[in-house]
């Protein structure tokens, strides 16, 4: 695989676009006071790693927190800053390496600094420098959020992995790409070693874009929770809870303090009788927080800043089928609506007229990118269902989700 920087990481097939709320400053607060601790309030915050930037565009410009970040992928920091180019706060997004730059002069103290899939990606060198940035950077009571691979979960995977790497190195030196690389060398391993079909067929469901970065760069060290925790303690933190009710034994996403301070159950029931919560809008919105203590109500630049990232988001959605939120200035986080529902958001701003035509819309694009919808799990597969499915998601669209969205400061 080409290397140019030696640190073996992929750089020729781009990362997903995936948001994570967890980054959410006001998730995060949510999550710590209600695991018993006082969260920070969060005026500078930092996200490492950050792909193709859908978080941090969201965070760093409907949010109310100054953000910044950085990914040493040129195209990744290019596509980031095209999601909130023209925002009036945007986040700084840098296109360095770790070394770089933590060895920048300009940082700030953080209250939030945030890497969603790094960790286990990294070297161990990296990941010490990243200890030590914590260490010197992340202010005294402020908050880390870290996801990672584990064991035992992946103990499995350890073995098919090297299976795959070396097989689609030969691809590679036989002249195939890196994605058909991939691809072969999964097909050719289910067919000679059925004892991993399993893993194997799972891989197959994957993007090219996810398998590459997963496992194919030099480094990948899922670990147990517990030295992560050794690991981390250099730099202060420790953790205070999960993202998830119930941790996986393959990857967690957990919240760290430093310096952690427990809030006594008076202090604890006061400040969570704050938190209002709000539901989203219809089916496949997610629960959203919101925190008046912590949050102010949406301020215009970050509702000009959605509708300016949200135009981008829909347009991305028409060539792409990887994204599924848009930017919600009422929490200063992404909305989870589902890819099929962003086309319909996009018929509508292209000016299409009513729910017929959005639904015709949406079948247009994902006849174009060699889609079908999924409705509870199920592949739909006729015409006939799908333009029934498009025309019953697109009149609910109209009546539920389009006048919530639209009180929410998601869509004019
Ligand atoms: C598995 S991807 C996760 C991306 C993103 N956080 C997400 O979950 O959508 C890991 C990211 O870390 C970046 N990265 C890895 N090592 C890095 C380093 N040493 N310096 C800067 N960025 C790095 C990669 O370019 C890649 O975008």
């Amino acid at each position: 695989m080409p290397d140019p920087r030696g640190d073996g990481y992929v750089d020729e097939i781009p990362y997903t676009h995936g948001y994570h709320a967890a980054m959410n400053p006001r998730r995060m607060q949510w999550a710590v006071l209600q695991a018993g601790y006082r969260p920070p309030e969060v005026r500078n915050a930092c996200e490492l790693g950050f792909g193709r930037g859908v978080s941090l565009a969201i965070h760093g410009s409907v949010g109310t927190a100054a953000w910044q970040g950085t990914d040493f992928n040129a195209e990744h920091a290019q596509s980031a800053r095209s999601l909130c180019e023209a925002c009036e706060p945007q986040p700084r997004i840098y296109a360095e390496s770790f070394a770089e730059y933590f060895a920048r002069p300009d940082l700030p103290d953080f209250d939030f600094i945030a890497l969603h899939a790094v960790w286990s990606w990294i070297s161990p060198e990296n990941r010490a420098r990243l200890v030590n940035f914590i260490r010197q950077r992340l202010r005294p009571g402020g908050a880390l959020y870290l996801s990672y691979n584990c064991l035992p979960g992946w103990q499995p995977m350890l073995e098919v992995r090297e299976r795959l790497i070396e097989r689609a190195g030969v691809a590679q030196r036989d002249g195939l790409p890196l994605g058909a690389a991939i691809r072969q060398a999964i097909v050719e391993l289910d067919r000679l070693e059925p004892q991993y079909d399993v893993i194997l067929h799972s891989l197959k469901k994957r993007s090219v874009g996810y398998l590459a970065h997963e496992f194919f760069n030099r480094d990948w060290h899922p670990m147990e929770p517990a030295a992560v925790a050794t690991e981390l303690a250099v730099a202060g933190v420790t953790r205070v809870c999960s993202v998830e009710k119930q941790p996986s034994i393959t990857f967690r996403s957990e919240y760290w303090l430093r310096d952690a301070s427990a809030l006594d159950s008076t202090t604890q029931q006061a400040d969570l009788s704050r938190v209002e919560t709000l539901d989203g809008s219809g089916v496949s919105a997610e629960r959203l927080v919101l925190q008046p203590g912590w949050g102010s109500p949406a301020l215009h630049a970050q509702q000009v800043n959605a509708q300016r990232i949200n135009g981008q988001l829909l347009a991305l959605a028409e060539r792409c089928v990887e994204p599924s939120v848009l930017a919600c200035p009422a929490t200063g986080g992404g909305l989870e609506l589902g890819w099929v529902t962003l086309l319909l958001c996009s018929a509508r701003r292209q000016g299409l007229e009513g729910p017929e035509a959005w639904a015709d819309h949406a079948q247009q694009r994902l006849a174009a990118l060699g889609q079908r919808p999924i409705d509870r799990g199920v592949v739909i597969d006729s015409g006939a269902m799908v333009r029934r499915f498009l025309r019953e998601a697109a009149h609910r669209f109209a009546a539920q989700t389009l006048p919530r969205l639209q009180a929410l400061g998601v869509l004019d």
